[in-house]
């Protein structure tokens, strides 16, 4: 049935406890290796729940992606694409009150604080790879969207949150420290080039159900996008309503601009969304594509697009 049962934090902190562990960029946590990416113990509880509690609606869509390549971003897209009807209201386009992660749930998450997820809205995100998310998103033939990006700037995009979350007396953790543990593959949901490829294949393999979408690909067209995004997620628009502008009226309103100027993603308040203290703005920082070239040297890029073209070699994919 669709009863869950309550969270067994005991059975999955015995777990946890005999997973390989390495040192992570936060000095609070270890890094676990858990069925080949690599995470933090409070996430993998939520994670081995919804592994074993999560069921899917098969009308649920799901976004998807590895940490730091436009999660926030897309979300606002997909939610503002499936409530467009209360887009122009101020009073009920929740986008204006709420960040994003308050409003799409983490899946991962949902299972771990026992909250209920909305009923009415078909929409949710997860980090988790596709090979070990939860079987019922794949047997009940759940769309899935997924956001990747250069992984240079995932890199810095990361480096630079980590900051943010930081336990406030640790130091920084050195660039090249960062670095290093990057292109190992020992981070939050990594390795990166493993995550992207897992649901690089799947969308090669089912490419009604998984949209594949870069970052750099949406920054350049976000108009295109938004209207395949919308026909992919079964909402396409309609004439009249691309007559009236709707599709850039969204564009616009997601933008990172419009978005980060909003006084709810400016808050310095935590978002209720993650188990860690995370202020709502540090999801906005540049929102540029490039931004590695004002931190990386020229070895240090050169380094990470060697390890890209190496493990993306024969995929038909590259950055
Ligand atoms: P930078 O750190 O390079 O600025 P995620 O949402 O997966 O955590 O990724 C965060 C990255 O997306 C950050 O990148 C953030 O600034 C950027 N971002 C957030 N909102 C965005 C938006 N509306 N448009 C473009 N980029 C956005």
């Amino acid at each position: 049935g669709n009863k869950s049962s309550p969270i067994n934090h005991a059975r999955y902190k015995e777990i946890i406890s005999t997973l390989t562990q390495k040192s992570s960029w936060r000095q609070s946590q270890q890094l676990h290796k858990y069925q080949s990416f690599w995470c933090f113990p409070t996430f993998l509880e939520g994670i081995m729940a919804a592994q074993e509690q999560f069921i899917a609606h098969p009308t649920d869509i799901i976004a998807c992606s590895h940490p730091k390549s436009g999660t926030t971003w897309l979300k606002a897209l997909c939610f503002a694409i499936l409530t467009r009807a209360q887009f122009n209201n101020s009073s009920t386009n929740s986008l204006l009150a709420e960040s994003p992660h308050d409003i799409v749930p983490w899946i991962e998450f949902l299972a771990f604080t026992g909250k209920n997820r909305d009923p009415e809205l078909p929409l949710l995100a997860t980090h988790i790879p596709y090979n070990f998310l939860p079987k019922s998103i794949v047997e009940a033939n759940c769309k899935i969207i997924y956001i990747c990006r250069d992984p240079k700037d995932v890199f810095i995009s990361l480096w630079q949150f980590a900051g943010k979350v930081r336990d406030t007396s640790a130091e920084a953790f050195p660039l090249e420290d960062a670095l290093e543990k990057f292109c190992e593959g020992v981070n939050a949901y990594g390795p990166y080039w493993d995550h992207v490829l897992g649901y690089w294949k799947a969308s090669l393999d089912f490419s009604e159900r998984i949209l594949f979408i870069k970052y750099e690909d949406l920054q350049n067209d976000t108009f295109s996008y938004v209207k395949r995004v919308a026909e992919f997620m079964g909402y396409p628009f309609s004439a009249e309503e691309e007559k009236r502008g709707l599709v850039q009226e969204i564009v616009e309103f997601c933008s990172f601009e419009s978005l980060s100027s909003l006084e709810v993603n400016k808050s310095r308040k935590h978002s209720n969304a993650v188990p860690i203290k995370v202020e709502k703005n540090a999801y906005f920082r540049k929102g540029k594509v490039g931004d590695w070239r004002n931190y990386l040297t020229v070895e240090m890029a050169v380094r990470v697009d060697q390890i890209t073209q190496q493990k993306f070699s024969g995929s038909g994919l590259s950055f």
